[in-house]
């Protein structure tokens, strides 16, 4: 079984816990790191609607937590229609640890897949090199 198996695994396992009472929509996420580690996170959401975080978010947060900081691999499972894409903010937080040719695998709960890169998540993304002058002084 293959790399992309246990984060299937791990995410639809992860996504039971997820605390969703104001959507009902449960995400998991899973994610390897570069030392070869899975790191996992759900939503969870706050009466203040604003304060929810994302899966994607809490599976980072671990991932940091524990000491890493290169993302090799994604996943993201819910029980959507169609592939789960993530969030805005959660393109952004997976690209300051990953590679543009990191792979995201979207999934639905009832086998649907789709794989994705980082760079296709966010193309024309900002990054550190777009501040290299506030070095000149
Ligand atoms: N959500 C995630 O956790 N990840 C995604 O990729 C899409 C959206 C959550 C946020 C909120 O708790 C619920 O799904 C509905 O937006």
């Amino acid at each position: 079984m293959g790399g992309p198996m246990s984060l299937l695994i791990a995410a639809t396992e992860v996504r039971e816990n997820a605390y969703a009472p104001y959507s009902r929509f449960k995400v998991g996420a899973a994610l390897r790191s570069a030392s070869g580690a899975v790191y996992t996170g759900c939503n969870v959401e706050n009466v203040a609607y604003p304060e929810g975080t994302c899966a994607e978010a809490g599976a980072i947060a671990a991932m940091i937590a524990a000491g890493d900081t290169r993302i090799t691999e994604v996943l993201v499972i819910a029980d959507s229609p169609s592939p789960v894409p993530p969030c805005g903010g959660c393109r952004q937080k997976i690209a300051e640890f990953a590679d543009g040719d990191v792979t995201v695998t979207l999934c639905t709960t009832d086998g649907k897949s789709n794989a994705v890169t980082v760079a296709d998540l966010l193309p024309g993304s900002f990054s550190a090199g777009h501040m290299a002058r506030t070095n000149d002084g």
